[in-house]
């Protein structure tokens, strides 16, 4: 049985992240979605809140599951039993980053390997701050979000005024 993790903020999710998830579930028996929480940095969404989203965009999709993690990622991957992460490559400014983070991981443990799946073309542009800042100028984000996710957004800026 093999078990990929993808990882990340997912605050919130968006088709973008929805299309790695799917192409990682046609790759690996079992995918685990795991939610960073993590109390330094700031999300607009709390760790319930992204879990929740996360769930009810995945619940159609078989041998994927929604987990959450602190720490460090590898020690995470150690208590579950998995060794792959998946990751989506968008634009050349995603590399430097996300190969910083492959290296580290693997140093870490080296058990560890990073797979990046080419971002789809339409979602290439696309990320969960940009997707933010439409939604609080009262932008169209359907093409960017899941209708769950997109009135999780709204009443968030409407909370916020
Ligand atoms: O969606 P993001 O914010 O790009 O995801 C980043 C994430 C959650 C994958 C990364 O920040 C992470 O794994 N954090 C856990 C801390 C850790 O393991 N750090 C060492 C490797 S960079």
């Amino acid at each position: 049985m093999t078990k990929a993790i993808v990882p990340g903020s997912f605050d919130p999710v968006t088709f973008g992240h929805l299309d790695i998830i799917q192409r990682a579930k046609r790759l690996f028996d079992q995918v685990i979605v795991a939610v960073l929480e993590n109390q330094s940095k700031t999300f607009l969404f709390s760790l319930e809140e992204r879990v929740e989203m996360l769930r009810e965009v995945t619940k159609d999709l078989p041998g994927v599951s929604v987990d959450f993690f602190s720490g460090l990622l590898v020690t995470y991957m150690k208590k579950v039993n998995a060794r792959v992460i998946v990751r989506g490559l968008r634009a050349l400014s995603d590399y430097e980053y996300e190969l910083q983070m492959a290296l580290t991981n693997h140093e870490l443990d080296e058990e560890v390997e990073t797979i990046f799946l080419a971002s789809s073309a339409r979602y290439s542009f696309l990320s969960s701050r940009m997707v933010k800042e439409v939604a609080s100028m009262g932008g169209r984000i359907s093409d960017f979000v899941p209708p769950f996710v997109e009135e999780k957004l709204r009443n968030k800026f409407k909370e916020r005024g």
